[in-house]
């Protein structure tokens, strides 16, 4: 049996040490250990025989039809797979006040409409500051309950009472085990209390929600045991100054991983954008150079969006290169394939590329889009308004076929483009017809001939 005592234990990371260190041997995060009383873990020792399995062959195992309840908000649904699963666990994280204490309430309200009953626990504010957003977001429902509660006896047991369909707890940092040696917010605490809370879910078939803060880097405070412990692990996120705010799947057990919801925050709580490709394009373009439009793929979902890029002689020193939205290291491998293939001189200039509308782009499709807008900006030419571009882009120059063609070229079409400028041999399914007319290239010289 494990060893009781204190250990100084990582914040960030989760690595133990039996002395206090400055600086964490696991990830080498300053000052992130926090002493705690090291307890043995409920799954080791007895209780682990008492429901003991025997293994059976898989063709034997029965199929359990997972019951899938639909909010109502299609992007949330997405998201998740088709809906809430009976049973599971769901982590979402973000930064403060991007909008997940206004989301889970508007979830919750759409499920209590729909006569179910829902609970939402808050940790972090008052019954009247929930009341009040409600108000807010008009919700009516006596199906919704809402307490206020940091202990966690007192949470499993309004669970086991109310037996919600769907329970959010508001925030995992804040809930507390009573007689559990180790303070608040540590990462025994956390993990301690989302491992109850979860084996209830499971238990009472309701949808657990539990809200996470993040760190300063950006992850879910906690090891990535809380990551692991969930089914489905979601992050919200967007810009500040900007009301589009995007969900996005880290981890599903119960669907795609790579599925995102966009939503708007109005006055009225969150909306869900019909029409996301618009908002990433913005208004006057086609009188300028640097700019060019290339359809990407998230999950199974296409997506336009803007590249623009700014190309100017450098005044003084070193060149600038400045990059938003897009990989810092693509674009500098980008920058080296149009000086050594295309031959232009880009090397006393400053660079800056920008993907409108403060989303994020990471597939390597997006590189034929990066490469023409630059060049279009150096040599002062326009790439024609009606005109989509996508492609992987090698180090040798060649132009790189890519997945999922069809959705994207669908998406472009579908928004009034004429014309995509596409890698030779991506459309594997000859003579299928988009509506737009498509220009095949092998080499990122043709595409560059194209707008010069
Ligand atoms: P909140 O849900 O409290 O964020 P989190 O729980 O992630 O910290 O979001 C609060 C922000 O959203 C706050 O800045 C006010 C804004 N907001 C709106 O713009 N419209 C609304 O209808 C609501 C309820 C909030
Ligand atoms: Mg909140």
């Amino acid at each position: 049996m494990a060893k009781t005592g204190a250990v100084y234990v990582c914040q960030r990371c989760g690595w133990k040490s039996l002395k206090w260190v400055g600086r964490c041997g696991g990830c080498g995060e300053w000052d992130s250990t926090v002493e705690e009383i090291n307890t043995p873990s409920p799954l080791t020792g007895k209780s682990h025989t008492l429901s003991r399995e025997l293994p059976q062959p898989i063709t034997q195992i029965k199929l359990l039809e997972c019951s899938r309840i639909e909010t109502g908000m299609r992007e949330f649904d997405r998201i998740l797979g088709g809906g809430l699963v009976a049973g599971s666990a769901v982590l979402i994280g973000g930064s403060p006040g991007i909008g997940k204490s206004t989301l889970l309430l508007q979830v919750c309200q759409y499920i209590s409409q729909k006569g179910y009953t829902t609970l939402y626990v808050t940790g972090e504010e008052s019954m009247a500051q929930i009341k009040l957003r409600a108000e807010r977001l008009s919700i009516l429902s006596d199906n919704l309950f809402v307490v206020p509660e940091i202990n966690l006896d007192f949470i499993l047991e309004n669970i086991h009472n109310t037996r919600p369909t769907m329970a959010v707890i508001d925030s995992i940092q804040m809930v507390y085990k009573p007689n559990f040696e180790s303070s608040p917010g540590t990462v025994a605490q956390v993990r301690q209390c989302a491992n109850e809370l979860i084996l209830t879910a499971k238990s009472t078939d309701s949808a657990l929600f539990l809200v996470g803060h993040i760190t300063k880097q950006g992850i879910i405070a906690g090891p990535k045991v809380l990551e692991h412990m969930a089914d489905t692990v979601l992050y919200f996120e967007g810009e500040k100054f900007q009301c589009y705010r995007i969900l996005r799947a880290i981890k599903n057990r119960f669907g795609s991983t790579d599925e995102i919801g966009i939503f708007e925050m109005g006055r009225n709580g969150l909306q869900q954008v019909d029409n996301p490709s618009q908002i990433f394009i913005s208004q006057g373009r086609g009188i300028n150079t640097g700019s060019t439009i290339i359809p990407c793929v998230e999950g199974t979902r296409a997506l336009l969006v803007e590249i623009q890029a700014l190309v100017t002689k450098a005044n003084f020193g070193m060149p600038e290169r400045k990059v938003s939205g897009v990989d810092y290291n693509r674009v500098s491998m980008i920058l080296a394939i149009l000086e050594k293939r295309i031959g232009l001189k880009l090397g006393g200039q400053d660079i800056f590329v920008n993907i409108v509308g403060g989303v994020q782009i990471g597939e390597p499709a997006a590189d034929l889009g990066i490469a023409m807008t630059i060049a279009s900006s150096f040599m002062e030419k326009i790439i024609p308004p009606d005109t989509v571009v996508i492609g992987e882009v090698g180090l040798g120059g060649e132009v790189r076929s890519i997945n999922q063609i069809e959705i994207r070229l669908k998406e472009a079409q579908r928004l009034g483009f004429k014309k995509a400028i596409i890698p030779k041999d991506s459309i594997k399914s000859t003579g299928r017809e988009f509506g737009i007319e498509v220009v095949e290239i092998s080499y990122l010289s043709e595409a560059i001939e194209i707008i010069r």
